[in-house]
């Protein structure tokens, strides 16, 4: 009896410690402070320098979350837990460049785009540039993707490789154990321009999409919050200055 009442205390004692987060905007207002998660593992909008996670949409977060009047909290996790994390309260808010897809957004809801980019042909083979060029060829992209999505819409594609991180599907390509790369065009730019002797080539934008940070489903108050305070700081240049930093050109949705 002693144990179970124990283990059952143990379970309710766990189901607090998680169900803190994904919580509504009167909540995370009282709390003061906002959990924010992203991935990590994708130069140069979210990625680690050192022990620092930094970027384009990092550094766009906390500028949101400073005008929200809110201290922030990051978590770092795969980009496939990312989403479902919401639902599961893990945590507030999630930034690590999702594209706005019907999909995605039965499951969360987007708030209004940080970025306007899409999925780009990368490859070593100066002849791979159009989607019809990726006939008989074996393409890399990141699993849970929208540019798995799109690339497996591609007729006579060989095969499609999934990896667990973009930069794995770019080691890929560059140790030429498939023949392109499906990757967002600013994470390409800067690749290029960072090794500019390795070899890559980039080809035709796929697809285009609206990027944008994502809450838990229904979470409008959240939302309608964030929305706010990015619109102002695209109104007053803040948003221009952090993407001028990173990609040397506004990347803002015109
Ligand atoms: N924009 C693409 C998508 O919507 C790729 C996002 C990848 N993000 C990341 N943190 N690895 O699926």
């Amino acid at each position: 009896m002693k144990k179970i009442f124990a283990s059952v205390a143990a379970a309710v004692a766990l189901c607090a410690a998680v169900s803190v987060q994904a919580r509504p905007l009167d909540a995370i207002q009282k709390s003061g402070s906002i959990t924010l998660a992203s991935e990590g593992q994708y130069a140069p909008f979210n990625f680690f320098k050192g022990k620092q996670l930094t970027g384009y949409e990092i550094e766009v977060a906390e500028a949101v979350a400073k005008k929200m009047n809110l201290k922030y909290e990051w978590k770092a996790v795969g980009f496939d837990a990312l989403l479902t994390g919401l639902a599961q309260d893990r945590w507030d808010l999630v930034i690590a460049s999702h594209g706005i897809t019907e999909e995605r957004a039965k499951a969360v809801t987007f708030t209004h785009p940080h970025y306007c980019s899409g999925g780009i042909i990368v490859s070593m083979n100066p002849s791979i540039k159009t989607a019809a060029d990726l006939a008989g060829k074996v393409v890399a992209v990141q699993t849970g993707t929208s540019y798995l999505e799109h690339v497996k819409q591609v007729p006579g594609v060989k095969e499609v490789k999934n990896f667990p991180t973009d930069e794995a599907a770019r080691s890929a390509l560059a140790s030429k154990r498939v023949d392109a790369w499906v990757t967002d065009r600013f994470v390409a730019k800067e690749m290029l321009a960072k090794a500019p002797k390795a070899g890559f080539k980039t080809g035709d934008m796929l697809f285009i999409e609206q990027i944008a940070a994502a809450v838990s489903k229904g979470n409008t108050g959240l939302a309608d919050a964030y929305n706010t305070a990015l619109k102002a700081l695209i109104a007053d240049g803040t948003i221009k200055a952090i993407s001028q930093k990173y990609f040397q050109e506004d990347v803002t949705c015109k």
